[in-house]
């Protein structure tokens, strides 16, 4: 979408994989604070995205959404001011249809009051989910919000939950900046992998103003292995996809810290070129050894060796199927060792990789600078 917003995937946190409906101001404000007294504030993850749950089950006599007196005391807009005097960007929920997925009023036929409501108070960014959908076709229901977005003169990042149903990538670009390519993740390694291999079909919609979003980080939520959580993150990054953080920021495990704040990795997430990596091939049992990779900026190479199979396995990249001439030399860096593995490497690379575990490396230069002579 052409609002000047998503040049890179979006970062933040959102309320919904570890709290669910059991959100208020205090938890919001808190994850505001910790995201700023941990770093990930100042490492790109700006966006505070309150979920569902927000508000009350019925709008007021004059049809306005009103957040839940219990949970949301202060209001959004002193939640937004507070949010904003840290530095970061709030973010807020509604449905494009006639109830949200807990029951909360959706905003369908309510589009422009919603919108100047939530441009009033200060909102930066709108995730807008496909429930009670009254079976009204999405290329329907999710362009006028664009459009009441847009005509409040505020900047709203606009992201589409449609889980993928009407093959969102095919018309979503001109909608929204981001657009759900899947159902809802889970925290276990059999959605994550299903979920990465659902999203990469669509790579090649992918780019600056509008991406593919195979749904938020569970890194930290505590059903999958350090290793499997890496792997979601690196494939995560690599794919475009957004880094929406999803557990509890205040109480985060010293290795939670380490892999959401992998700045290598995160770079190649918000690499200026723009392009989806992919799932270049798989071999070995049922397909388990798996390459992925994408370009970068600068005739570089994000590569990502991913073991899916459950025994140790050594896994290789080899030229020829990545694109580059065999006889290229390039260097290698590491990017969870944070190390350059080797220099002047030429037709292949291969490295062990633990089960469920990847490793993921920058291949550079691909391309070197003919001297002027
Ligand atoms: C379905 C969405 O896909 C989830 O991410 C979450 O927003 C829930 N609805 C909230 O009810």
């Amino acid at each position: 979408l052409g609002n000047g917003l998503a040049k890179t995937p979006q970062m933040g946190w959102n309320s919904w994989n570890f709290f669910a409906c059991d959100i208020s101001e205090d938890v919001i404000k808190e994850t505001a604070d910790a995201l700023v007294s941990t770093g990930l504030a100042k490492l790109g993850y700006i966006y505070v995205n309150i979920d569902d749950c927000w508000s009350e089950p019925q709008r007021d006599p004059k049809g306005q959404l009103v957040p839940d007196p219990q949970t949301f005391p202060s209001g959004i807009k002193a939640l937004a001011d507070y949010v904003h005097s840290k530095g970061l960007k709030l973010g807020i929920y509604s449905d494009a249809g006639a109830f949200t997925c807990q029951v909360r009023p959706g905003s369908l036929f309510h589009e422009s009051d919603d919108a100047e409501l939530f441009a009033s108070w200060g909102v930066d960014y709108l995730k807008y989910d496909n429930c009670f959908n009254l079976g009204i076709d999405p290329e329907t229901r999710y362009p006028p919000m664009r459009d009441a977005l847009n005509a409040t003169g505020r900047t709203i990042f606009y992201s589409l939950c449609e889980w993928g149903v009407h093959d969102p990538a095919l018309w979503a670009g001109k909608v929204g900046n981001s657009w759900r390519t899947t159902d809802d993740i889970n925290d276990s390694w059999a959605s994550m992998t299903t979920i990465a291999d659902l999203n990469d079909k669509w790579a090649a919609f992918a780019g600056p103003g509008g991406w593919n979003d195979p749904d938020m980080l569970e890194v930290g939520n505590g059903g999958m292995s350090y290793h499997e959580y890496r792997a979601h993150f690196s494939i995560w990054a690599l794919m475009k996809a957004p880094l929406l953080i999803g557990c509890d920021v205040r109480n985060m495990t010293q290795e939670t810290f380490e892999i959401l704040s992998n700045e290598e990795v995160i770079a190649v997430n918000q690499d200026p070129l723009g392009v989806q990596g992919r799932k270049v091939y798989s071999y070995g049992p049922d397909g388990c050894y798996q390459v992925w990779a994408g370009p970068l900026s600068g005739q570089r190479l994000a590569v990502v060796l991913w073991n899916r199979g459950s025994k140790p396995a050594t896994i290789t990249a080899k030229w020829a199927s990545l694109g580059i001439e065999s006889s290229t030399s390039v260097s290698i860096k590491d990017l969870w060792k944070h190390k350059c593995v080797t220099e002047n490497k030429v037709a292949s690379f291969s490295a062990r990789v633990d089960p469920h575990a990847c490793e993921m490396y920058i291949f550079s230069p691909l391309a070197v600078a003919r001297s002027a002579s």
